[in-house]
């Protein structure tokens, strides 16, 4: 299968549910858009809206990262910041380090760029093996690391300060970038954790993310911050993309200023809780040994099955039964965790999801 055919959505979709925030993201942007007047003739500036990024820095200072706004640059979303993160740093052949399992959307990239790739195990409670990544970093020339080091996907996992500290030191003594990608950083509902960029003394962090995950896939924004490539990536939005629809960032701008994202956001990480709680209880009453992970963040949890599953012929059984799940072949280049799944708590729990779950063990033989 290709990676691209990737999603996880169990049958009973909740399309027509809108929660209230969504409501008043709408309602903001709607507002927005009335009140524009000679706009639609202009190009935004290529950074962005200042309003937008002035009310994601206030964010980011939450989280122990004192961001200044012409540090920040607005994108189509965190697929176009780690594109253009890649493009600033990295020449044709040149070779990233990724972490296994990691998010497919890096790898389709670095395969569109000729990029040489090269796997660092990660735990599925720690993230990145910060110890593996030295070792890799002896034998190889690298150019740059990507990592999710708040609520990894597939597996949720978060890494502690001394990893994150340590990694920035292996930055800075092999002249590396390290490309952060952030987009799961604001789901968690026990701690929030601190951005890489709260310890990124020597300025080698680019840290992309996105409103993708915590508010909506369908908005198309997010944001890049390029540390010491910074100029040459705003360089490099300007002449891919010119500029950000501008109606748009302001709506949201005023969405996140009237404290609507921050509402919204409190109720958002509750329900994924009692989200991820349904789920676990539920793989709790499968008739076959599973490990799963349990993260405090994110939107799927990560599913270790016996040996003998292959996920993949998994995924063609259940396709066939309506039921789509991201099988762990598709989280790396070298065909590892064929045994596992990354199912996904995004979405409302119904029977519909929860009789699909319960069908996917009898498929397994
Ligand atoms: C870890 C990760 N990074 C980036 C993206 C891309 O996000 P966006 O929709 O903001 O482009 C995704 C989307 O699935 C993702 O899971």
């Amino acid at each position: 299968m290709s990676r691209s055919a990737a999603f996880d959505l169990l049958p009973g979709s909740d399309k027509n549910d809108v929660p209230a925030g969504i409501v008043q993201l709408n309602r903001s942007i709607s507002r927005a858009l009335r009140r524009q007047r000679g706009d639609f003739q202009y190009y935004d500036e290529p950074a962005g809206d200042p309003s937008l990024r002035q009310q994601i820095a206030l964010r980011a200072a939450k989280r122990g990262w004192q961001a200044e706004i012409d540090e920040l640059c607005i994108t189509s979303g965190c697929q176009q910041s780690l594109f253009l993160a890649l493009m600033a740093v990295c020449q044709q052949g040149d070779v990233v380090a990724v972490e296994a399992p990691g998010f497919y959307g890096v790898l389709q990239l670095l395969e569109q760029l000729g990029l040489q790739v090269v796997e660092i195990p990660a735990s599925a409670e720690t993230g990145l093996d910060v110890g593996a990544f030295e070792q890799t970093l002896q034998r190889w020339d690298i150019k740059a690391c990507v990592v999710s080091p708040s609520f990894a996907t597939p597996t949720g996992a978060s890494m502690p300060l001394h990893a994150r500290v340590h990694l920035i030191e292996l930055a800075e003594r092999h002249d590396l970038a390290i490309i952060e990608d952030d987009i799961y950083g604001e789901s968690g509902w026990l701690v929030v954790p601190d951005t890489l960029k709260a310890v990124d003394h020597p300025n080698r962090v680019i840290h992309c993310s996105s409103l993708s995950k915590v508010l909506s896939r369908d908005l198309r924004l997010g944001w890049i911050s390029g540390g010491r490539w910074h100029d040459d990536i705003v360089r490099l939005k300007l002449t891919s993309q010119l500029a950000s629809s501008r109606f748009i960032q302001r709506g949201v701008a005023d969405f996140f200023a009237d404290g609507g994202y921050a509402a919204y956001l409190r109720r958002y990480r509750q329900q994924l809780q009692r989200q991820r709680d349904q789920l676990l209880d539920l793989l709790g009453t499968w008739p076959v040994p599973i490990r799963a992970t349990s993260p405090a963040g994110g939107l799927a949890l990560w599913l270790e099955l016996p040996e003998h599953v292959d996920t993949i012929k998994l995924y063609n059984r259940a396709l066939e039964e309506g039921v789509v799940i991201t099988p762990g072949e598709l989280f790396s280049m070298s065909g590892k965790f064929s045994n596992c799944l990354r199912l996904s708590f995004a979405h409302p729990w119904t029977r519909a999801r929860a009789e699909a779950l319960m069908r996917l063990p009898g498929l397994m033989a």
